[in-house]
């Protein structure tokens, strides 16, 4: 069959598939789903749920309809389990104000969850990977180190305090985020997910030809992640992802291994990274600001192109 022009597929590095629909807008599909990575699972629904929508916010996109997706070992686990997590995505879908109209279960001995969501943005709101050009400021809307938390939360290494905030923020909706960003106009977006802050910019960059500078004491990050670090509580994707970049990435020698394992950190339903022109950038911050949303920090820019796609800034 042979497939609009404008079809956006496999070839890309964008967060959904992107198909034409009218004159002035796309159709968007995503589909993601996963194992839990907290022990209750009305909250694993939740985050799962966020997680699947946060692909359409990317792009500068609304959801309209999102089908269930699981896995669940119903001969050896109460299907009450199954439920509540059915309950957590279907109460986070309502968040996003769309309604979930189906989907399937097959038995596996691990659980898993996720949504395939089916979104629509308006031609000239879509946000592509490819779009960030020289002097564009990034913006990160959540802060990192949600995959050591994970993993210490796994070890029953983490307080609650820090367990609370990483729910927290793992179960905040990026539909806000993505508001802020089509009321400002943004040139390239994606969501920090699970190739961490390197590998996701680093896509970005490849895809719009161009490279970045970020600096690393202005990227938001959950406190006490640092001292998890030190403890050795760093996902083994979280190692896979600093060795597939570390050979792209130009930092001074005092940047420690513990930070660059955070910047590579694995994220679950992580915040939007947004390049938008440097005039625009303080306004994009003000309505992210007045949307609560959790952080609106610019932790770099984005440069022409040079021999290493990220260069880091200890300062
Ligand atoms: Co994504």
């Amino acid at each position: 069959m042979k497939l609009p022009n404008d079809t956006i597929g496999f070839e890309s590095s964008d967060d959904c598939a992107v198909i034409p629909y009218n004159d002035s807008s796309y159709l968007l599909q995503s589909l993601d789903f996963f194992t839990p990575i907290v022990d209750d699972p009305y909250i694993f629904g939740q985050i799962a749920a966020s997680n699947s929508l946060s692909d359409i916010y990317a792009m500068g996109g609304s959801p309209l309809h999102a089908l269930n997706i699981a896995e669940f070992p119903s001969e050896t686990l109460d299907l009450e389990i199954l439920s509540n997590i059915l309950k957590g995505g279907l109460d986070i879908a309502s968040q996003a104000g769309i309604p979930i109209l189906g989907g399937h279960t097959i038995k596996d001995p691990i659980p898993k969850y996720g949504l395939s969501v089916t979104g629509r943005v308006e031609k000239s709101q879509l946000t592509l990977n490819s779009g960030a050009r020289p002097g564009d400021l990034l913006i990160l809307t959540k802060p990192i180190g949600l995959g050591i938390i994970s993993t210490a939360i796994k070890n029953d290494s983490a307080n609650q305090n820090m367990i609370d905030q990483a729910i927290k923020t793992m179960t905040e909706l990026n539909k806000n985020a993505a508001k802020a960003m089509n009321i400002v106009g943004a040139n390239a977006c994606t969501d920090i997910t699970g190739y961490g802050l390197l590998g996701h910019l680093s896509e970005m960059c490849k895809a719009s030809n161009v490279s970045a500078t970020i600096n690393f004491k202005d990227i938001p990050v959950i406190k006490g992640v640092k001292t998890l670090i030190k403890k050795g509580f760093v996902p083994g994707g979280t190692k896979r992802n600093l060795k597939d970049i570390e050979k792209n990435i130009f930092h001074t020698e005092n940047l420690s291994d513990e930070n660059l394992y955070l910047l590579a950190d694995a994220q679950t339903s992580g915040g939007l990274l947004i390049a938008v022109n440097s005039k625009k950038a303080n306004e994009l911050q003000n309505v992210l600001n007045s949307l609560g949303i959790i952080s609106n920090s610019i932790i770099g820019e984005i440069r022409e192109t040079k021999n290493f796609t990220i260069s880091i800034n200890q300062n």
